[in-house]
């Protein structure tokens, strides 16, 4: 069994989607499995050691619609002893005040706080406010697809290999 569930709310094939795909690349198949929020249950979150969350920022500054009815599903897992971490999509030019602010509710309502990792520096980002940003850091990693897509693949796999340390795989 993989220990990583990667669990994902996007649009249908869009860049959430895509970039479950990348994060699953760089840890590994036989690591890490990819699963989209829409078809997911309390029981599929209890069968990972460690979890990735991902959401596109939607609406004004919300998680992405499909994240509505997981994240209770989420919370009814038992997550005191997993490690998370957090990534979510966002478009900092069109929504600089709500910068990745998808993320920043996911994070809000975790129960185990201290059980996240994978914190990453905002300064190549350029935005008003966002909710993901705790103490100077995000609290996961930050994708613009829209306005920074030459970024994406570095900032993925430098995340990577981060989470990977952290997680202690
Ligand atoms: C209706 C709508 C609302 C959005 N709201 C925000 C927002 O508040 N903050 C933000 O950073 N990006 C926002 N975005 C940008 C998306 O998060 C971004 O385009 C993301 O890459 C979409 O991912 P997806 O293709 O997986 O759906 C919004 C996009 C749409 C279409």
């Amino acid at each position: 069994m993989t220990k990583v569930g990667i669990f994902f709310g996007g649009r249908d094939n869009g860049n959430t989607a895509k970039i479950a795909r990348k994060i699953q690349d760089g840890l590994g198949k036989g690591l890490a499995t990819v699963h989209n929020v829409n078809n997911a249950k309390t029981e599929d979150v209890n069968k990972f050691d460690m979890l990735i969350l991902g959401t596109a920022a939607w609406g004004i500054g919300e998680m992405h619609s499909d994240w509505e009815n997981f994240i209770e599903e989420l919370l009814n897992a038992n997550l005191e002893n997993k490690k998370i971490a957090i990534y979510g999509l966002g478009d900092q030019v069109m929504y600089p005040e709500s910068f990745v602010d998808g993320m920043g509710t996911i994070f809000c309502r975790l129960p185990f706080k201290q059980n996240v990792v994978g914190y990453t520096a905002t300064d190549s980002y350029k935005y008003y406010y966002s909710t993901a940003e705790k103490e100077g850091k995000f609290i996961g990693l930050a994708i613009d697809d829209d306005s920074q897509p030459e970024l994406t693949d570095t900032r993925v796999s430098k995340w990577v290999s981060q989470v990977r340390k952290e997680f202690g795989l």
